[in-house]
């Protein structure tokens, strides 16, 4: 990335894959998200922090040939892959940007629908980075945002190290000036930035061992425990723990997994 704090996750082979995963498991609460905010056929999007584009890719083919969208990114090695798979896949209405929301210069008034998937939460100022994207957004258009407030993640059967992971992630993003809980910010901020509030919806997703959500916080707990000892936010003993407590989880056919709440948050920008 340019400047200011790297992507807490990292930019690497295995984050590209498990991004893909997550899109694939989280698609169905994305697509309807994107069918309630009514999106059209020729419609312009910007898809912002798009990461290797498997957002980018679903809303081109909801607005089909005659509409666009824009993929802004930082990151050189996601922003290769996403214009690498659109050449392949014949997409001609993809264009890829590269920069952060707040180092680039973005068009005025050139977008039907703004959408923040997994970003936000790693952002540490907030409401400049909206400020900066509302101005891109065309009278009536939509800036809708999908990301934390980081409760009701949970395993089933309760009672070991695991169960303190919920803090540990929430420090961990704290860690880059990030914010666990910011969704439950963004209505009063779409108030002071003059946004309709039109959808404000929570999603948690739970399954056992095997489950697509299972596997999910798998991709996320095998690695990040690690990351979160080297940046001491855990001692190395309990991100061991919390370690094993999770293997113990996923060989127990009984046990359930919950996925921390995803908000599906729209604001619509007042039609002259
Ligand atoms: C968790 S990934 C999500 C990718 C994609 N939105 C998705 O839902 O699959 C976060 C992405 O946001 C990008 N990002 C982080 N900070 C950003 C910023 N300030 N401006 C634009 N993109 C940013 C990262 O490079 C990374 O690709």
């Amino acid at each position: 990335m340019s400047a200011g704090r790297d992507y807490l996750l990292g930019v690497s082979e295995d984050e590209l894959e498990r991004l893909k995963f997550q899109h694939e498991v989280w698609r169905p609460v994305t697509g309807a998200f994107l069918d309630r905010v009514g999106l059209r056929r020729g419609a312009t999007c910007l898809d912002v922090g798009a990461g290797p584009g498997f957002v980018s890719a679903d809303l081109c083919d909801r607005v089909g040939p005659s509409g666009e969208v824009t993929a802004l990114e930082p990151s050189p090695f996601f922003l290769d892959h996403l214009q690498a798979r659109a050449k392949a896949d014949g997409r001609s209405n993809l264009k890829g940007l590269l920069g952060k929301v707040e180092e680039t210069a973005l068009p005025r008034a050139a977008f039907d629908l703004v959408f923040v998937r997994w970003v936000i939460a790693f952002v540490a100022d907030v409401e400049g980075f909206l400020e900066k994207l509302v101005p891109t957004l065309r009278p009536g258009g939509v800036l809708a945002i999908q990301d934390y407030y980081y409760e009701g993640l949970s395993l089933f059967p309760r009672g070991g190290a695991f169960d303190g992971a919920a803090d540990a992630v929430r420090a961990y993003y704290r860690s880059v000036g990030g914010d666990p809980y910011v969704t439950g910010r963004l209505p009063s901020l779409f108030k002071r930035l003059g946004r309709e509030l039109v959808e404000y919806a929570p999603h948690s997703l739970a399954g056992g061992p095997g489950s697509g959500v299972m596997e999910w916080g798998h991709r996320f707990f095998s690695r990040h425990f690690g990351s979160m000892v080297e940046k001491k936010i855990l001692a190395p003993e309990l991100g061991d723990a919390m370690l094993a407590d999770w293997v113990s989880h996923r060989g127990n056919r009984d046990a359930i997994f919950f996925s921390p709440l995803v908000v599906d948050v729209a604001g619509r920008a007042p039609a002259i």
